[in-house]
């Protein structure tokens, strides 16, 4: 029987969970995105050119493997279509696309929500992505979402006419603008006629590989502390980017998972509000963001930046059954002339190793240090982990003796290439 291999964001996401993914694929039959919808941004750099994708997985760039859409997936068909329509100009055929016929549809009016609901919680406000993440996926839960099935169907007009209906009285109450029924319907009915010849019984397709012994790899988007059940409560996204969400977002069972990557980078990064207990919002915090061009690949907006928190990330090995790490950003870290490495954290005057995302237990946690030399140099080329220079193998041994998960991958440039596998 096959495995499916996953890979999952162990911070805030924005790890280099792409560049992962794009490696893995390139062996695999398949690749799913099991949660998420366009407020991923994943990056992949090859011979020089760069490709963001935001709903198409990672995989698609390996014409053989089977790139597919997972039912836990909230899709933007305007956005899917644009990415589409990129990777067309850019000579790709895109056969190799499937998308789930469960998958739930983000409709303009979630989009609206998201923005309203910000605006509503003025000083409170998550730092969402405002791409309707949250309200197509509470709507889903509510059982009013329109999902990928009825999109492509007759059905379409009148559930998306109900819907804009009850949500313009919405809009009204708080004295927002209207979505215009009809053109809003007649642009959508277009939207499902190009996507319609993707759509597939996704959860039948994976069996079927599974059982011709096909290698399959998940790629989750987000990360574990913007996990809507273990991440930093309200200041997470809308779904389980965590192991949970790769079964109900695609449709197999614990038995069929294999290997669980967990990638982070050699420093930290978040977007949005809410606790991060290793940022430095200081001269250092600027220049990890400057040296890893940390502006993100979604809206833009600078990433907080600040040192890898390693009680953050035995908490991302446990809730996950990590059976292995990625390590990205090596290279930028190694532009430093020190490194600091969060180690524990000191809680009431003892030293700890637990991590909860609850706010008040983090406010009385202060982070334990332990300083290492960076001036890692050229890591360019470097294809063996015993070739790094001395002070980055000591940075990644530490890591390793206490998280105690084997690294598998060291990220060492934003390149495809720029990979050690550990083997
Ligand atoms: P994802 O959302 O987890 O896929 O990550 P993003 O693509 O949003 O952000 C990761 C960024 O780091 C992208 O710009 C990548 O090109 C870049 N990147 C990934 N791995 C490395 C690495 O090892 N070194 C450097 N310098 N850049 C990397
Ligand atoms: P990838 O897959 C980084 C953050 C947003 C915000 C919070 C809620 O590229 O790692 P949402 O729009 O989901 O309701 O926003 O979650 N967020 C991400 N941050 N990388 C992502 O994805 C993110 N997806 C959502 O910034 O703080
Ligand atoms: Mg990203």
């Amino acid at each position: 029987m096959s495995k499916v291999n996953v890979v999952l964001g162990t911070f805030y996401g924005d790890e280099g969970k792409g560049k992962i993914i794009d490696y893995l694929s390139e062996k695999a039959d398949a690749s799913i995105r099991c949660s998420g919808g366009n407020n991923a941004g994943h990056t992949i750099n090859v011979d020089g050119k760069k490709y963001a994708f935001h709903l198409i997985p990672s995989g698609i760039l390996n014409r053989d493997t089977k790139a597919i859409i997972g039912n836990g997936v909230v899709i933007d068909p305007k956005v899917l279509i644009q990415e589409i329509e990129e990777l067309k100009a850019g000579g790709y055929t895109v056969d190799n696309l499937y998308i789930s016929d469960k998958a739930h549809i983000i409709m303009p009016y979630h989009v609206m929500m998201d923005k309203l609901q910000e605006e509503l919680r003025a000083k409170n406000k998550i730092g969402t992505t405002a791409r309707g993440i949250g309200p197509c996926y509470s709507d889903k839960f509510e059982r009013s979402g329109i999902r990928v099935e009825d999109f492509i169907s007759d059905k379409f007009e009148e559930i998306a006419r109900n819907n804009i209906e009850k949500k313009n009285k919405i809009f009204a109450m708080y004295g927002k603008e209207k979505l215009d029924v009809e053109s809003t319907v007649a642009q959508y009915k277009e939207y499902a006629n190009y996507l319609r010849k993707y759509v597939v019984d996704s959860v039948d397709m994976l069996h079927e590989l599974l059982e011709s012994d096909k290698d399959i790899v998940c790629e989750g988007a987000q990360a574990t502390l913007l996990d809507i059940d273990f991440g930093n409560y309200p200041f997470v996204t809308s779904s389980n980017p965590t192991i949970g969400g790769v079964c109900t977002g695609t449709g197999i069972g614990p038995k069929y998972i294999g290997e669980v990557y967990g990638v982070l980078k050699a420093y930290s990064s978040k977007v949005g509000e809410g606790m991060y207990m290793t940022e430095q919002d200081n001269e250092t915090g600027d220049l990890i963001r400057e040296l890893g061009h940390e502006y993100g690949t979604t809206t833009k907006r600078p990433r907080r930046c600040g040192w890898l928190d390693l009680v953050a990330l035995k908490y991302a090995a446990r809730i996950n059954g990590l059976t292995g790490l990625a390590i990205n950003h090596v290279d930028t870290v190694g532009k430093l002339d020190k490194i600091k490495l969060c180690v524990a954290y000191e809680y009431d005057g003892e030293k700890t190793m637990r991590f909860s995302t609850n706010n008040d237990y983090l406010n009385k946690c202060t982070p334990i240090y332990e300083e290492f030399e960076g001036n890692f140099g050229d890591l360019s080329g470097i294809k063996r982990r015993e070739d790094l220079p001395e002070n980055a193998r000591k940075y990644l041994d530490r890591i390793e003796e206490i998280v105690k998960v084997p690294i598998k991958f060291i990220g060492t440039g934003a390149d495809r290439n720029d990979m050690i596998i550990v083997e």
